[in-house]
């Protein structure tokens, strides 16, 4: 009995000093990398200005994003002349608020008003706005609304179950409320979350916008399927051609607040077939200088705004006037994960284009990116005779457009053993 209470008291006693060791070492540990990082000695390598910057990116990662200043290159701002055209004068006042050390926006209204009182300063600025068709004037009308409320969130879609591993490729594939079918499709076949290889973590999320009042209420069909999943966001706007843009812009903020640390995004349609394995051994294959500036596709060089009122895209010369950028289509493209805050802060002081491939070339246009040219992404599909001959899939990265029997059918020939080419 003696020698137990001797033991335990034995026990607690050098518990305690190893406390005491501990604590003091760790002080120690802690005062000599202030002293790394402090001690005049130690200044050449890093400016004072390095420093700041390196933890003023620390302190936002964990945070909705913020401006950071931003520079605009000479060339695009030159590209645009500020001239009768709405988009043009737009984006000059954004400049000048910018040179100003501003907010290119001006102060942002919330979510609920912004879409009011727009009317009489559109007919005061776009003096033939009542010959625009409908969907544009319900374009410009929501022009200055860039930040819908979430309605489904995924808040721990880029955190591992354990250990520190980033995500490495995140798919962000852009969908409608009543696409379960081709959802479905994606999630069994390339859009799968695994850990590739045992190391690289792939994640998938799509993006809808809300139905209408005029639509079927998907709403609990949704919320069962994000539930069963994951992998659904949804955001508070109506889901259309012209609001594809506002759908990037939320996608890309929910990306900085929920995978800050995410390698690679492809956003793409939900209606193509990856070729996820080759998509990986690509990226992997990057030095990383390229790796960290990537904006990858199908580039399209010879794109003009279309003027003709019945096209789809129809661009008003009395809203834009000038070039489109260099731009790679966005049936699915990929972006590094290091240019998604540059990018996000560059499209700040670029107004909304209806058009999002376009609009994300114009955001990289200002950042001075230029697109990369990838043979293997055919956002316009490939030749009538090789569609049905799985060895044409098997380099190639990106096809659209597949139904979702064809993505199935195609992957799964793709990973069978049996198949030589
Ligand atoms: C994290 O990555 C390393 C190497 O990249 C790998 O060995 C390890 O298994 C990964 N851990 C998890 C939990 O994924
Ligand atoms: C975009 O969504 C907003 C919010 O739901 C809506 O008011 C607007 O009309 C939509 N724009 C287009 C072009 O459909």
């Amino acid at each position: 009995m003696r020698s137990v209470v001797m033991f335990q008291a034995m026990l607690v006693v050098s518990t305690f000093f190893l406390l005491v060791l501990y604590s003091s070492l760790h002080k120690e540990l802690v005062d000599a990398h202030k002293k790394v990082v402090y001690s005049p000695k130690a200044r050449s390598p890093g400016p004072p200005e390095r420093r700041e910057v390196a933890t003023r990116d620390n302190a936002t990662s964990r945070h909705p994003p913020a401006v950071l200043n931003v520079s605009i290159s000479a060339g695009f701002r030159s590209a645009f002349p500020e001239n009768g055209a709405y988009w043009n004068r737009l984006l000059h006042s954004g400049f000048r608020r910018l040179d100003r050390g501003e907010d290119p926006l001006g102060a942002e209204a919330p979510w609920g008003l912004c879409r009011e009182n727009n009317q009489e300063a559109l007919e005061t600025n776009v003096p033939d706005v009542a010959t625009y068709p409908l969907f544009f004037r319900r374009f410009l009308q929501g022009m200055k609304c860039r930040s819908p409320p979430l309605l489904i969130d995924q808040p721990a879609k880029c955190e591992e179950a354990r250990g520190a591993n980033a995500t490495f490729l995140l798919f962000a594939i852009k969908s409608r409320p009543g696409n379960f079918e081709r959802r479905q499709a994606v999630r069994e076949t390339w859009g799968r979350e695994q850990l590739h290889g045992g190391r690289l973590s792939v994640r998938t999320v799509f993006l809808v916008g809300a139905a209408s009042a005029d639509d079927p209420d998907l709403g609990p069909l949704l919320a069962f399927e994000a539930g069963l999943y994951g992998d659904l966001l949804q955001a508070d706007f109506h889901e259309s051609l012209f609001n594809l843009t506002l759908k990037m812009n939320a996608f890309l903020r929910w990306t900085l607040h929920r995978c800050p640390r995410v390698s690679f995004v492809f956003s793409g349609d939900d209606d193509v077939m990856v070729n996820t394995p080759a998509l990986l051994r690509y990226l992997e294959s990057l030095l990383p200088p390229r790796a960290a500036r990537l904006y990858a596709g199908q580039v399209i060089r010879t794109a003009t705004p279309l003027r003709d009122p019945n096209s789809k895209y129809f661009i008003p010369m009395s809203f834009y006037d000038g070039p489109y950028p260099v731009y790679v289509g966005g049936g699915g493209f990929l972006v590094s994960g290091a240019l998604l805050r540059p990018l996000y802060s560059a499209c700040r002081a670029v107004p909304f284009f209806p058009i999002d491939d376009v609009y994300v070339g114009m955001c990289f246009a200002a950042l001075r990116v230029s697109p990369e040219a990838h043979a293997g992404f055919h956002t316009f599909d490939i030749r009538e005779k090789d569609r049905d001959n799985l060895c044409a899939y098997r380099s190639l990265i990106l096809v659209h457009r597949r139904s979702p029997q064809q993505v199935k059918k195609i992957w799964r020939g793709l990973q069978s053993p049996l198949l030589t080419c």
